[in-house]
């Protein structure tokens, strides 16, 4: 498979955000609706486990996170037609439009590897493991725009506590669902599929570190990582895998798609830090989805009081 370097796929993403948004806004605006409101009327209510998990019905959120930020939220329209998710084009408002007919019901999650209680799950059971909460989290991407998300989810250290991780395990392998007959645009995305993350174990049993469902009270949109992923909200965007089918726990530090595809870009790690620049860009100012003006980008992606004890003695200019 020919693979395309990570500058020739970035390149071509010619449109600076802001403008992309302010224009989308103005166009949603004058239609009178939004992408949301408009999901929201038209969805009946989920009576989940009884019935399956389909994109866009109503979740009904259990409880407010203490995790919640006081942030404004970015518009739901907004953080729906500008995603990464290369399974579905690399442009930014190809998986909206891509994503569409992917099939997200029936769907399990196969939690194998070094733990007691192997399981595969289904999505249904997956969201009875523990009450929902709602999280609003200021989520970093990889190229300096940052969103304000209301998710819904709990806390992937639940599912791993079920599963009970044995000593030897050190890190969490995540792999998304890939199957080129529902993701013909794939085969040009210049990245090797499926697309796999992981966490150090510590770090996946973080209380921040989300298992995710739904955002705006409903289920996760397609295009948004239906019907479940990871929402990691200190690291770059890169690392909060979607569409998630297989978490493994394992000893070595598992492989990362885009550390796969360009190591002196995309550490491990990846946590945000506006004080290592990536080769091409700043990190030090990220732009809000929706705003004008640059905003100074906080170390951890301001979670540095809840996270930064797990990175203690280490150097994160080199492990960035
Ligand atoms: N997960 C999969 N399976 N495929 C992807 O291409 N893109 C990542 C991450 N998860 C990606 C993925 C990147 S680069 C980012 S920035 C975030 O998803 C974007 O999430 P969003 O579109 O919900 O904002």
């Amino acid at each position: 498979m020919l693979i395309k370097k990570a500058e020739e796929i970035r390149g071509s993403e010619i449109t600076p955000k802001w403008l992309y948004v302010n224009r989308r806004r103005f166009l949603t605006g004058a239609l009178g609706v939004t992408a949301g409101a408009l999901a929201g009327r038209t969805l009946k209510e989920l009576a989940w486990p009884a019935q399956r998990v389909m994109a866009g019905s109503k979740l009904n959120v259990a409880r407010k996170s203490p995790f919640s930020t006081n942030e404004e939220v970015t518009p739901y329209d907004d953080v729906t037609h500008y995603n990464n998710f290369y399974e579905f084009g690399v442009g930014k408002e190809e998986p909206a439009e891509k994503a569409k007919n992917f099939r997200t019901s029936p769907w399990s999650v196969k939690v194998s590897g070094l733990v007691e209680k192997p399981r595969t799950f289904s999505v249904e059971e997956l969201m009875q493991l523990a009450p929902l909460e709602e999280r609003i989290y200021r989520h970093r991407c990889v190229e300096a725009w940052s969103i304000v998300v209301p998710w819904t989810g709990y806390s992937l250290s639940v599912l791993l506590k079920e599963v009970a991780p044995q000593p030897k395990a050190k890190f969490v392998a995540f792999e998304t669902y890939y199957n080129p007959g529902q993701m013909p645009v794939a085969n040009y995305a210049g990245i090797p599929f499926p697309y796999v993350e992981g966490l150090r174990l510590d770090e996946a049993m973080h209380p921040l570190a989300l298992l995710c469902f739904g955002m705006y009270g409903e289920t996760l949109p397609n295009q948004d990582g239906a019907p479940v992923r990871m929402v990691v909200p200190w690291k770059y965007g890169f690392k909060s895998i979607k569409s998630l089918v297989k978490i493994k726990l394992v000893e070595k530090q598992p492989p990362a798609t885009w550390n796969m595809a360009n190591p002196s870009e995309y550490g491990f790690y990846s946590n945000v830090n506006p004080n290592v620049d990536h080769p091409r860009w700043s990190q030090a100012k990220e732009r809000r989805l929706g705003e004008f003006f640059r905003r100074p980008t906080l170390m951890f992606n301001g979670y540095a009081d809840q996270v930064a004890s797990l990175y203690a003695g280490m150097d994160l200019r080199k492990y960035f």
